[in-house]
């Protein structure tokens, strides 16, 4: 008999933040509301009793995640780290073969999201859970899209099928494993950009733009806006 379908987190946690700037450290470490980046994201992730452990994948030479307060029943450190997100990814996902099946589910989310609520990661189980090709949150774009060339309008392009993709993404472990194989990894930026190559088309599952990627100082500050909103800090 078939075995019933269990889900796993995947965090890249392995970046270096270089778009935050000089003498930050990595950005997964920054101290939001008093605790760190990367207990929220996976504080996030274990919201959901579906999901049964994560996996956080960290850089070979890097230390500081021994101090992340963590349920070490749950939460589980790799340090495989690659040169790129994809490489990340596709270390982790090699380093847990063996502890799935190919059917079951990856939820892979970005140690930089840390504001990920409960209601969009159910939703997105919920909706992605059964889907062949996975799945992922998005937003619908808002802002009017311009196309610049030498610091001037070239033209307003439509938006109206346009979306922004966030993370977690939701796949079948076989399925994202092959599509992350089945070529190289550069410009990879997403696991649904890798499903998209590999011939499947994942589910837009409706986000919201609080679940925020942060990349630059404001939107540290934006983060730990939306976390005391949350209730979080
Ligand atoms: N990431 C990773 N391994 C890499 C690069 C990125 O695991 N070699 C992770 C980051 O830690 C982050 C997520 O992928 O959680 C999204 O990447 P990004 O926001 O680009 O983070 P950084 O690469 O650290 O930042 P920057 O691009 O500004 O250097
Ligand atoms: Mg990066």
């Amino acid at each position: 008999m078939r075995h019933s379908v269990r889900y796993f987190g995947l965090i890249p946690a392995a970046g270096v933040g270089s778009r935050m700037g000089a003498d930050s450290g990595p950005k997964q470490y920054l101290a939001l509301g008093g605790k760190p980046m990367l207990e929220h994201s996976i504080d996030a992730m274990l919201t959901d009793a579906r999901i049964e452990r994560v996996f956080v994948v960290v850089a070979l030479a890097d230390t500081r995640w021994r101090s992340i307060r963590a349920d070490a029943g749950r939460v589980e450190f790799l340090p495989v780290g690659g040169a790129s997100r994809a490489e990340s990814v596709r270390n982790g996902l090699d380093a847990i073969a063996g502890r799935g099946e190919d059917d079951d589910r990856v939820l892979v989310h970005d140690a930089a999201r840390p504001c990920l609520g409960a209601a969009q990661l159910a939703a997105l189980i919920d909706e992605a859970g059964g889907e062949d090709g996975g799945g992922l949150l998005a937003v619908p774009l808002s802002d009017t899209l311009k196309r610049g060339e030498d610091g001037r309008v070239a033209a307003t392009l439509d938006r109206s099928s346009l979306w922004c993709a966030q993370t977690p993404q939701l796949f079948r472990i076989g399925s994202l494993r092959a599509a992350l194989a089945s070529g190289p990894l550069a410009g990879i930026t997403d696991e649904a950009s890798a499903m998209e190559r590999a011939g499947h088309a994942p589910r837009l599952v409706a986000g919201v733009s609080s679940n925020l990627k942060v990349t630059t100082p404001e939107d540290v500050v934006l983060a730990g806006a939306v976390l005391r909103e949350q209730g979080r800090v």
